[in-house]
């Protein structure tokens, strides 16, 4: 489909990916928890992904719990950590432009009794650490900020992020939803305590993705899934073998380089009168959002390509409402209309951005 835009919101299972994937459809089907021997070759195959995902991101296997996705991740990450201060409750801090998974999370655990800062970007969508170090209380239990921004591709300072945290004894977790495998990332050294990554996003199979818990067998995260003991007794549940194999196979097979698709598609874009938001930052190079300068410059680019774009994020196209993070970066409505994201095939991208 050269005619798809939109890899931010989700990407295909690269065939590489679907051919380590498809004997364990079928053939490799026993319950990896089981004591015989094909159980056991399951297990020592996750064993194997598990280990991929852990060296990708400077960890150790034993700190990669495998979820259904990032908004799992996410909702382990948080409410596994508020969970433990159910009686005392807690004060978070969050972005205003982080993905709704983890706004709707902070919104329930509000309900509770906690406490939630929700810091705000500046115009390029940038959270500046500085905030991040006024609004710390003495009963701040966590730091949650995505690596990068899912609209507008902005690359948060995780490092300054992390180190501030880190000197403060605050946990610090970060959404890598849209950075894992696209932006070089070693845990120790950005000081993060726990990461959400996703399969769907990097050419993997939908319906798994991973936390990063460091030291998981100490961290004393309430688990959401009470079950069987998988995944360290924080997420109970039979492994989906297929979907794991598949998601350590997408990091290896990952792109290490631009497609023919990105070179066409800069070529084409730059014929259009636009603004692109986030552009006097750090943006990676995949996520272009941008704001046509008129309604008639949309209707030009609309007839002239049936491409695969969205606005704003695929959850906001549901409501037809401008995207939070739109109006956070200061998007007036009528401005938010004329404003599209296009996502190109993700790749790794090497040097400054990491
Ligand atoms: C930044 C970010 N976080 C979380 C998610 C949710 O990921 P998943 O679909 O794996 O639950 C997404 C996907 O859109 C995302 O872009």
């Amino acid at each position: 489909m050269n005619n798809y835009f939109d890899y931010a919101a989700s990407s295909p299972v690269a065939s590489e990916v679907l051919d380590v994937m498809q004997p364990w459809l079928h053939y490799g089907f026993a319950n990896p928890s089981a004591s015989h021997l094909e159980a056991l070759k399951a297990s020592k195959a996750i064993q194997l992904a598990r280990e991929t995902i852990a060296d990708k991101i400077g960890a150790m296997a034993s700190e990669i719990i495998f979820t259904s996705g990032a908004s799992e991740s996410n909702n382990m990450a948080l409410k596994g950590t508020a969970f433990k201060f159910l009686e005392k409750k807690g004060h978070i801090i969050t972005s205003s432009i982080e993905h709704k998974c983890i706004i709707n999370t902070c919104l329930f655990l509000q309900t509770l009794g906690f406490e939630v800062t929700f810091l705000a970007p500046d115009n390029n969508g940038l959270i500046k650490t500085e905030s991040i170090v006024n609004a710390i209380r003495e009963n701040t239990i966590l730091i949650s900020i995505h690596h990068v921004n899912n609209e507008i591709g902005s690359v948060q300072n995780i490092k300054e992020i992390g180190r501030v945290a880190f000197e403060r004894n605050i946990p610090f977790h970060t959404d890598a939803a849209q950075s894992f495998c696209k932006l070089d990332i070693d845990v120790d050294d950005l000081n993060i305590d726990m990461l959400s990554l996703s399969g769907h996003k990097i050419f993997g199979p939908k319906g798994v993705g991973a936390l990063y818990v460091r030291n998981s067998r100490n961290v004393g995260l309430v688990p959401l899934i009470h079950g069987g003991g998988q995944e360290l007794g924080l997420r109970g549940g039979t492994s989906p073998t297929p979907l794991i194999i598949g998601l350590g196979a997408a990091v290896e097979y990952f792109p290490q380089s631009k497609s023919i698709q990105h070179i066409e598609f800069e070529e084409v874009i730059n014929r259009y009168d636009f603004i692109r938001n986030g552009n006097t930052s750090a943006v990676v190079p995949t996520i272009w959002n941008i704001t046509f300068s008129s309604d008639e410059e949309v209707l030009r680019f609309v007839n002239d390509h049936a491409w695969l774009i969205s606005q704003g994020s695929a959850c906001n196209a549901m409501s037809n409402t401008p995207s939070h993070v739109l109006t956070a970066i200061g998007l007036d409505e009528a401005t938010a209309r004329r404003t599209y994201r296009i996502s190109l095939p993700p790749y790794h991208i090497t040097g400054e951005l990491s």
